[in-house]
């Protein structure tokens, strides 16, 4: 039995490195904000396979269709944050791209941890 553990540890750090590399690149600190930023690119490839292997493993059992817009869901949560941190870092607006962010951040909370049933359920 494969756990959700390794896939949400991978993603509560990528968020939180996407936050600190948005943070540095605002104040203007190009060195600790690529630093970071490159660090986040390496967990957005953990987040993938940790949620490949999940996709792989239940998709069979239970279905594609919601597995399917998981796995797309995520990989635009991760699209999002590679287009916020590169055009933050070239000084252009954000604004659309933040707003996108949250939708598709959101779709894949509520599709993860309430409708698709393996491993968590903080919601119930
Ligand atoms: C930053 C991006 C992502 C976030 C925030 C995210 C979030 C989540 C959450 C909250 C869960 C539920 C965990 C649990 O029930 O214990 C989950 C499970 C899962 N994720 Fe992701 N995920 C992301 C990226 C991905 C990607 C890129 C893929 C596919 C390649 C993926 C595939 C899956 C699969 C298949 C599951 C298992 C669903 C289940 O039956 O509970 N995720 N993810």
């Amino acid at each position: 039995m494969y756990t959700t553990h390794a896939h949400v540890t991978t993603w509560v750090i990528a968020i939180i490195l996407f936050v600190i590399a948005f943070a540095l690149y605002k104040s203007g600190n190009t060195k600790g904000s690529k630093i970071v930023h490159m660090i986040l690119r390496l967990f957005y490839i953990l987040v993938i396979i940790t949620g490949g292997i999940l996709f792989f493993k239940f998709q069979s059992t239970f279905g594609p269709a919601l597995y399917g817009m998981k796995l797309l869901g995520g990989l635009l949560v991760i699209g999002m944050m590679e287009m916020i941190l590169t055009r933050i870092k070239k000084g252009k607006g954000t604004g659309l791209f933040w707003l996108l962010f949250i939708i598709f951040f959101v779709a894949v909370l509520y599709l993860g941890f309430v409708k698709l049933r393996m491993g968590l359920h903080p919601f119930g």
